[in-house]
């Protein structure tokens, strides 16, 4: 087997061969151009030369890889291949929807579709490795990167999770079309304090191992092979060098079997932390921690192989480290044919194909979440409307990419002003009324997001005037998060609000249509504008998705999957909050209870939240204990208005008094269920021990008898509520 295969590989290693496995590099030079011949680009060259590097990331496209590939299989003197890494963070060239958006689909096969031919289209192009899914539960919409993950509920994160390792990893890592996934970031980078990123974290044990671990333990039983650390320092400790995280839980706890990346850098930066004194030390605490393999640290490269020989870092470690990346490399096949994902013919056959695109458009419809519909304003009507379309980033085709879209060429999505365009039955006129934000590429930190130019307003307040229904498309630009986006104000950005209550003012038919890779508090909007469309950023297929809801040829059926609150203040604002001594009352003499002066406990609008056009409705819940391990609820859903529609059953239960405190409601179950009007469905539901139960503090997960209530409905404001006891 392939034990016995690493075990003979790593027989004949060297010491700084084995290292070697363990260092990866970015992409650094043209590595189709001349040879570097000095400085940083040229010591690396040299290392990859040698056999002193495992892993490379951002190298793309086959004859980028091929080249790096060539010179470590040809060069070196035992000819390992590299695996090669790349952010496939919601699709390679053609996106879907950031991973925020497809989470709000609550549709797990659309999201194990969108991971598969991110794996398609990303191995086409010699790829071999995604560092996603994000698997960071977060509660807090400051933190820019809540778009990459999917949201604040680790049940549904953890079903998401593993719906995403199984797309991208597939049934056989060996078949050309699939790629390693990684879960990242170990462990609780999405609780950064205050939303800002790479800040420090502080969680109680309790909320660490029932809201952060689960996902992570449900990646590693979905059989993902990597795991990425985590910038941040976890109760004092980086997590980098934290061996409670990466040896106790990961390695020993879960029987991880594959291995640990470190983010970038963040070996290096356990000096910045206070933690490591030099970059030997860092080194030193991160191997023995468990970070088997150094993103641009330069740290084993440099500095393992003395620590080992001074006794600092035993050699087991480095053993270990080595044969869990060696074994993935074999399971890619890379050990048969390292060249296996290089093929031009392929690459060029399957990039942007047809069925890629279809694909991405179908989960990017579902993604979509209507906050709102006042009045039946939507669906729009498809014959001789007058349509005033507003908003910079109605007409935007980079915008929708949003953010983590590396490979994807700017201006490569379809925007809502050409998806529009294919219902030529309307009158449709556009205005762009204030910019939102310009910025040129994703690391180019020139946005103007505070935009204050309104010479455009008039424009669009006379388009608005002239118009049945005004179509506005607000929100962030694609780039206003991810990655060290995180923001104070949760606010339309710009003039957009101004904007908006301009176009109010001359004609109230307005459908908002947001693009966010947050939550908004838009508590404004949600007083006066009739119809509300949650739009994220949907990738490449962005304008036929927005366009193909506004018009119902596809009835939404997207709910939240993160809190929106009514006020940036109310943040971290999430539904399975505890009770406090001093819980919400509907008195209003009394003073002395967990409230604000200023503003409502309640969100605008809360976690599972989406309407549809058709109405759904619940009865006759019933919950019947089949064993003590095992009760069933049942509920009716019927559909009671004019339009097909689904709609995504949710179950949540209380577990009443517990030694630990639990949450006044949790997600444990949801189905979605397809409609024809004037039908009904009675669907069914299990709790088992693994819904009942939660983790104690010291990490051991319970089961507790007692007294549970259940909740049924469509969104956590939930319609109907049984007892039963265990
Ligand atoms: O995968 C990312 C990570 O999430 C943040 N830092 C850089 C890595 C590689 O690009």
């Amino acid at each position: 087997g392939i034990d016995k295969k690493v075990d003979s590989i790593l027989a004949i290693m060297t010491l700084e061969e084995k290292i070697g496995q363990m260092n990866q590099y970015n992409g650094f030079w043209d590595v189709t151009g001349p040879t570097p011949k000095d400085g940083d680009a040229a010591k690396k060259y040299e290392h990859l030369r040698k056999g002193y590097v495992g892993s490379m990331l951002n190298v793309t496209g086959v004859k980028d890889v091929r080249a790096v590939q060539k010179i470590a299989v040809e060069e070196t003197r035992l000819g390992i291949p590299l695996i090669i890494g790349f952010d496939v963070i919601h699709g390679y060239k053609t996106l879907s929807p950031i991973p925020l958006a497809e989470a709000a689909s609550w549709d797990l096969n659309a999201i194990k579709k969108s991971a598969e031919i991110a794996a398609l289209e990303s191995s086409a192009a010699g790829i071999n490795w995604t560092f996603a899914p994000m698997v960071d539960i977060s509660r807090d919409a400051r933190w820019g990167r809540v778009m990459e993950g999917a949201g604040e509920d680790t049940y549904l994160g953890s079903k998401i999770a593993v719906a995403r390792v199984q797309g991208f990893q597939g049934s056989n890592l060996a078949d050309k079309a699939t790629i390693v996934a990684c879960a990242k970031h170990f462990a609780g980078y999405g609780f950064s304090e205050s939303g800002r990123d790479y800040n420090t974290v502080d969680v109680g044990t309790s909320t660490l191992n029932n809201i952060i671990f689960p996902p992570f333990k449900a990646s590693v039983d979905a059989g993902v092979k990597t795991f990425m650390n985590s910038f941040n320092e976890l109760n004092g400790i980086p997590a980098t060098g934290n061996a409670f995280l990466q040896r106790e839980v990961l390695k020993d706890k879960w029987n991880f079997d594959g291995f640990v990346v470190s983010d970038w850098g963040s070996i290096k930066e356990m000096i910045a932390h206070g933690y490591a004194k030099d970059l030997n030390a860092a080194a030193e605490l991160a191997a023995n921690a468990g970070s088997d393999m150094d993103m641009e640290s330069y740290a084993y490269v440099e500095e393992l192989s003395k620590l080992v020989k001074e006794n600092k870092v035993s050699v087991d470690f480095i053993d270990d480290a080595v044969k869990r990346i060696l074994k993935v490399k074999y399971e890619l096949g890379l050990f048969d044919d390292p060249y296996k994902y290089c093929n031009e013919e392929r690459e060029k056959e399957v990039t942007g194909n047809k069925a890629i695109n279809e694909a991405v458009l179908d989960v990017a419809k579902k993604s979509i979440v209507l906050l709102k519909n006042e009045n039946n304003l939507l669906p729009l009507k498809k014959n001789g409307q007058k349509i005033a379309l507003i908003g910079a980033l109605a007409a935007d085709k980079t915008s929708p990419l949003g953010s983590w879209r590396i490979a994807a060429e700017d201006s490569t999505a379809v925007s809502v002003l050409e998806g529009m365009k294919n219902y030529p039955n309307n009158t449709l006129t556009y205005a762009k009324g204030a910019d939102v934000a310009i910025g040129k590429a994703e690391f180019a930190f020139e946005l103007k997001i505070n935009t204050t130019d309104k010479s455009e307003f008039s424009k669009a307040i006379n388009t608005a005037k002239n118009a049945d229904v005004v179509v506005m498309v607000l929100g962030e630009h694609g780039y206003q998060s991810g990655e060290a986006r995180s923001r104070t104000s949760l606010d339309l950005p710009g003039v957009q609000q101004e904007l908006l209550e301009a176009v109010y003012a001359v004609n109230k038919n307005i459908v908002l249509v947001l693009n966010n890779g947050r939550p908004l508090a838009i508590t404004w909007a949600d007083e006066h504008i009739p119809a509300i469309v949650e739009a994220w950023h949907l990738g490449t297929q962005t304008g036929n998705a927005v366009a193909q809801v506004l018009y119902g040829d596809y009835n939404p059926s997207g709910k939240l999957p993160m809190t929106f609150p009514r006020n940036v203040g109310q943040v971290p604002i999430y539904y399975n909050y505890k009770n406090t001594g001093r819980p919400s009352t509907d008195n209003p003499d009394i003073v002395f209870w967990s409230h604000y002066i200023d503003e409502s406990n309640k969100p605008l609008y809360p976690f599972g939240h989406g309407l549809s056009y058709t109405k759904f409705t619940y009865k006759n819940l019933k919950v019947t204990k089949l064993t003590n391990e095992e009760v069933e609820v049942s509920v009716a859903v019927s559909n009671v208005g004019e339009y097909k529609g689904k709609e995504v059953v949710q179950l949540y239960i209380r577990d009443l008094f517990a030694s630990v405190t639990r949450p006044v409601k949790e997600l444990k179950g949801f189905k979605m269920v397809e409609l024809e009007p004037n039908t009904t469905k009675t669907i069914t539901l299990k709790l088992t021990n693994k819904e009942l139960g939660f983790f104690n503090n010291q990490g051991e997960f319970i089961v507790e008898p007692g007294e549970f209530k259940v909740f049924v409905g469509g969104s956590s404001y939930t319609s109907l509520e049984e007892d039963f006891t265990l």
